[in-house]
């Protein structure tokens, strides 16, 4: 069965950027030019996704007025004959009725947060994507993660090597086997296990490809890593019914959930880009202490 939904939780509340994301949502926060969310619903469409769900919380409805027609805007630059910016806010707007937002309500979890969107999802797989993390690569992340599930079935994972030391970051799997193309049969995966404990330094990158029936286990709701309502341990659960694979991510993810991880992928971006003069000049001469 084809994945035609994708949910994107974020409720978050973006701690780590504060006082910045004190009035903003994190997630609209620029990359380059464009939001955040922007990079993985683009990568979404690219994958073949026709229906969007934002599980969102308070402060969020700016991500809502991004996805939406500006009608001020737009009769503004119209009337100035910048069809170029028009373009710019309205070649990417999604169809009228194919974008759904439902409330978390309480901070309970990435688990929690992607049942809220259970009603949206129905009996069909699904993709989530986690917008903190970008991915750029040759081709769109999910679209890999979509054509390994039409082969395999049950749920599907994009992975990275981590260094030993950051495995309490992340979700980590046990793999049983790889196959030539590098796709993994998962046997067992952990949330967030320290260092001696982690089965593997092989890690959940934020972009899943999930059966419905893991709608179910997460409406168990049972407590895992951080007293939270955990993914994770929902498809741990699954296993025995249904299979899990995870396919190594091509090409580069950028956490921009941390400053760090976001401050490199504008400096990755930007260097990509030929409109905005010379990044590699200015990187240069910031590194050698150049004044300008
Ligand atoms: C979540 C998942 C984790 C995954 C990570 C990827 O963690 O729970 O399994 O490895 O995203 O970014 P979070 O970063 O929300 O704590």
């Amino acid at each position: 069965m084809t994945v035609r939904t994708a949910v994107f939780p974020v409720g978050g509340l973006g701690t780590r950027f504060l006082p910045a994301t004190k009035a903003i949502p994190k997630e609209m926060l620029p990359v380059v030019d464009r939001p955040l969310v922007e990079y993985a619903v683009d990568e979404a469409i690219a994958s073949g996704i026709e229906r969007f769900v934002f599980v969102t919380g308070h402060g969020k409805t700016a991500i809502e007025d991004h996805f939406d027609h500006h009608h001020e805007l737009e009769a503004a630059l119209t009337a100035r004959g910048r069809e170029d910016l028009l373009r710019s806010i309205t070649a990417d707007l999604l169809p009228p009725g194919s974008v759904a937002y439902v409330r978390q309500m309480q901070p309970l979890g990435l688990g929690h947060a992607v049942w809220c969107a259970r009603h949206f999802v129905g009996d069909e797989p699904f993709a989530v994507l986690l917008p903190d993390d970008l991915v750029h690569g040759p081709a769109p992340c999910l679209a890999d993660l979509v054509a390994v599930h039409a082969r395999t079935g049950g749920s599907v994972l994009a992975t990275m090597e981590v260094d030993p030391t950051e495995t309490r970051r992340y979700g980590i799997v046990d793999p049983a086997s790889t196959s030539d193309d590098g796709v993994v049969a998962v046997r067992d995966l952990v949330e967030k296990p320290d260092p001696a404990e982690a089965p593997s330094t092989t890690a959940i990158v934020g972009r899943y490809v999930l059966v419905p029936e893991v709608m179910a286990v997460l409406g168990d709701q049972e407590r895992g890593a951080g007293g939270e309502i955990q993914l994770t341990d929902a498809l741990r659960r699954l296993l025995g019914t249904s299979p899990i694979h995870a396919v190594p991510l091509r090409g580069r993810r950028y956490d921009c959930g941390t400053k760090l991880g976001f401050l490199e992928a504008n400096v990755a971006l930007a260097l990509e880009r030929d409109d905005l003069g010379d990044v590699t000049g200015v990187l240069r001469d910031l590194l050698d202490g150049t004044p300008t």
